[in-house]
């Protein structure tokens, strides 16, 4: 696969979101599936992987995603980039932010049987000031525990406070053809400051990929698309002009219509590097193949004026 870079880190233009297997999509599958699709992911070239320490069934308990990462990826660990991320609990950083994240990193990396992450990122602001967490991750940098780190759902603002106090390698939002905030100032700034920005929910849980109609149900528990602002029945029939005008593009350029939403960032931005995710091997192939589909300048042009044209039912933001 085509590779690209997060600061320093190089990855595979397409990662894949592991966090299915855990939490977010309903039921999830019997472990040894979960294991083979990461690997079958990894022999097919895909180099970047993303999980968190609260991916656990019904986010009770701490590490069941990771510990499925870990035992995927343990052969391979040399040749893959694994990103994981803490949340910072109020209270817990009163005695130090420093020794609050190396307890989190501790647990990650003896959950993910490794001796250091790749990229840790802040999952959530919280717990202690940026400019504290960025001090901690500059030091475990320096010890050589991590090797980059990062943020997610942040603003611009907060941003530049902490890639002043220690270069972040990547921030990783929320960003899909529906829900395009970081665009106004997060991505560009990331671009002039050599940050790799990794777009999370990049298929908006789905709805791009033309497969829901106002008739999909979906599961009862630990199911986030009952919440997902563009899925309300009425968001998915509102949210019908851009899935047809992906479907368009789709038969012209003979790709399923993830790949095509997934082509149209990798085409507009050279810093972005996707992360979307399954539960299912074939699906997770057929997206990183979205790396193989080129759209022309022209074509791009054609799909961004068509996407400007339409609405956008139903908005997340950095809110959730
Ligand atoms: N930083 C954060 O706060 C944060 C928040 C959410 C997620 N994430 C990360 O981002 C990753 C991706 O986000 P996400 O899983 O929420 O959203 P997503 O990738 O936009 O969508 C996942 C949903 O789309 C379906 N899907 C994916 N590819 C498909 C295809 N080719 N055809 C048909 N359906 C397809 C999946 O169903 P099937 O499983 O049935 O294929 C699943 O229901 C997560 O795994 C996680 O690592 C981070």
């Amino acid at each position: 696969m085509k590779k690209r870079k997060l600061g320093a880190i190089e990855v595979s233009e397409v990662g894949m979101g592991c966090m299915a297997f855990s939490h977010g999509y309903g039921k999830i599958p019997p472990e040894q599936y979960s294991i083979e699709a990461i690997q079958n992911a990894a022999a097919h070239g895909c180099t970047f992987f993303d999980t968190a320490e609260v991916y656990s069934p019904n986010l009770s308990g701490i590490g069941h995603n990771e510990r499925i990462v870990g035992k995927a990826l343990k052969n391979v660990r040399d040749d893959v980039v694994i990103a994981t991320k803490l949340f910072l609990g109020f209270g817990e950083s009163m005695t130090g932010v420093y020794g609050a994240v190396r307890r989190h990193l501790e647990g990650s990396m003896q959950r993910l049987q490794t001796d250091r992450v790749d990229l840790y990122y802040l999952h959530r602001l919280g717990g202690a000031p940026v400019e504290n967490v960025a001090e901690a991750m500059g030091k475990l940098i320096d010890e050589g525990l991590i090797r980059g780190w990062g943020l997610s759902q942040v603003d611009v603002d907060v941003i530049g406070r902490a890639h002043n106090v220690t270069p972040l390698s990547a921030v990783q939002n929320i960003y899909s053809m529906v829900e395009r905030d970081s665009e106004k100032a997060v991505i560009p700034y990331c671009i002039e400051h050599n940050i790799g920005f990794v777009p999370f929910s990049p298929i908006a849980s789905g709805l791009l990929s033309g497969k829901i109609t106002t008739e999909t149900k979906f599961e009862h528990n630990d199911d986030v698309r009952n919440w997902v602002p563009q899925l309300s029945k009425a968001n998915i029939a509102g949210n019908q002009p851009i899935v047809d005008m992906l479907k368009r593009f789709a038969d012209m350029k003979g790709a399923p219509p993830a790949q095509i939403s997934l082509a149209w960032m990798l085409h507009k931005y050279p810093n972005v590097v996707p992360i979307p995710g399954s539960k299912n091997k074939e699906r997770i192939v057929e997206n990183l193949n979205a790396s193989e589909v080129t759209l022309t300048d022209t074509e791009f042009a054609e799909l961004e004026t068509e996407l400007n044209k339409c609405r956008v039912y139903g908005h997340r933001g950095f809110s959730r």
